[in-house]
C-alpha cells in the first residue's frame, strides 16, 4: 500500500513538472492555458490525497484514487499532443479533445480536498514515472486514433530528466529528448506532408529523397518512443514470467542473452541500436542491431527492447566508453514494459516459413 501511495506522489510530481515545462517552453492560447490550470489542480489534489493516504494508511481509498489518476493521465497525454499541433491541426482534433478535457474537469471537481499544503507537497522527491500509476509499466494509454499525415508529436518523457542519474545524466537526457527526438518528429512530419503533396500534384521528382527521410526519421521517432519507457528509475534486475521463460528457451540463459545484447550494442558500426525483437513468423525472440535507425532490420520482427547507442545517448557522460554506458544501462531496464510489449507482440500469428 505504502509503495503504491508513494508512486502516486511521484506521479503527481511528474505531472507538475510537465506543467512547469510547458509554461516555460510553450505559448498556449487561453483555452489550452485554462485546461493546463485544471490539470495542475488535478495533479496537486491527487498528490495531496495520496499524502493523506500514505500517512493514515487508508488503503481502501487507494484504488479510487489510482483510477482517477489513470483517467487524468489519459487526458493529459492527449492534452500534451494538442499543445504540439498548430491551431488549424488542433481544430480538426478538437471535437474529441473537448469531450476528453471536459471529462478532466469532472475528475478534478470530484477530487476531494485535504489538509496538506502545496509547500508540503513540494517536499516530496522528484522522480516520477507515469507507470507509477499501474502495476506494470505500459506506454501511456491513448485514445486509438490514426495519426494524420504530418501530425506526429513528441511523446512526453515518462520520468524526470534527472531520474536516471547516475547512469544517464540530466543534460544528455534533455538534449536527447527535447532536441534530437523532436527533430525526428519534425522531419518525419515534413516528409509525410511532402509526400502527401506529391500524391496530390503527381510530381514525384524528389521521391527518393522523401522516402529516405520517411524511413530515417520514422524509424528514429518510433525507436525513441520505445526507448524512453524501456528505462525506469526503478528498473534493472532481471525479467520475470513468460518473457523470462522465452529468453531462457531461446538464448539458454539470461546471462547469455545479456552478453550477446551487450556485445551486439558495443559493436554496432557507427551510430545505431541494439534491439530485442519477437518474430511472429518464427515464434521466437531474436537480437538484432540497426545501423543509424533503419538499416539492418528484419522487417517481419517486432522490437521489444531497444538500446540507443548513438553517441548523443551517452557521449557527454561516458565519452567514447560505449561499453561502460551499455553495462550501466542494464541497471535501469524497465522489464515490466518489455514484458507488456512481448505479450502484445506474441499475439501476432503469421504463417511459418
Ligand atoms: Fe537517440
Amino acid at each position: 500500500m505504502e509503495e503504491k501511495a508513494r508512486k502516486l506522489l511521484d506521479w503527481s510530481q511528474w505531472g507538475r513538472q510537465w506543467i512547469d515545462h510547458l509554461r516555460r517552453k510553450k505559448t498556449l492560447n487561453r483555452e489550452l492555458e485554462r485546461h493546463l490550470h485544471k490539470f495542475e489542480e488535478s495533479f496537486i489534489k491527487i498528490g495531496r490525497q495520496a499524502t493523506r493516504i500514505h500517512k493514515a494508511e487508508a488503503a481502501e481509498a487507494l484504488p479510487i484514487l489510482i483510477a482517477r489518476a489513470e483517467e487524468v493521465q489519459k487526458q493529459f497525454h492527449h492534452f500534451l499532443r494538442l499543445t504540439q499541433l498548430t491551431e488549424d491541426e488542433r481544430f480538426v482534433e478538437q471535437t474529441v479533445a473537448q469531450e476528453e478535457l471536459f471529462e478532466a474537469e469532472a475528475v478534478q471537481e470530484a477530487t476531494e480536498t485535504c489538509e496538506a499544503t502545496p509547500a508540503q507537497m513540494r517536499e516530496t522527491a522528484i522522480s516520477a514515472p507515469y507507470q507509477a500509476v499501474r502495476e506494470t509499466a505500459r506506454e501511456p494509454i491513448r485514445v486509438a486514433r490514426p495519426v494524420a499525415p504530418g501530425r506526429h508529436t513528441l511523446p512526453p518523457l515518462p520520468y524526470a530528466y534527472n531520474a536516471l542519474e547516475p547512469y544517464i545524466d540530466e543534460q544528455t537526457m534533455r538534449i536527447h529528448h527535447e532536441k534530437l527526438h523532436q527533430k525526428y518528429v519534425d522531419d518525419l512530419n515534413t516528409a509525410e506532408r511532402k509526400l502527401a503533396e506529391a500524391r496530390q500534384n503527381g510530381n514525384y521528382d524528389l521521391i527518393r529523397h522523401w522516402e529516405r527521410e520517411l524511413a530515417f526519421n520514422g524509424a528514429g521517432h518510433y525507436l525513441h518512443s520505445i526507448f524512453w519507457p524501456s528505462m525506469s528509475p526503478h528498473g534493472g534486475d532481471t525479467p520475470t514470467g513468460e518473457l523470462a521463460e522465452a529468453i531462457q528457451r531461446y538464448f539458454g540463459s539470461f546471462d547469455a542473452f545479456r552478453q550477446q545484447f551487450s556485445q551486439a550494442a558495443g559493436k554496432v558500426e557507427g551510430p545505431g541500436w541494439a534491439i530485442l525483437v519477437w518474430s511472429p513468423r518464427a515464434q521466437h525472440l531474436e537480437i538484432l542491431t540497426a545501423e543509424k535507425h533503419q538499416n539492418l532490420a528484419q522487417w517481419d520482427a517486432v522490437p521489444l527492447l531497444v538500446l540507443d547507442v548513438w553517441e548523443h545517448a551517452y557521449f557527454l557522460q561516458y565519452q567514447n566508453q560505449r561499453d561502460k554506458y551499455v553495462e550501466n544501462w542494464w541497471k535501469i531496464v524497465n522489464w515490466p514494459y518489455v514484458e507488456e510489449r512481448f505479450q502484445q507482440a506474441r499475439k501476432l500469428r503469421w504463417e511459418p516459413f
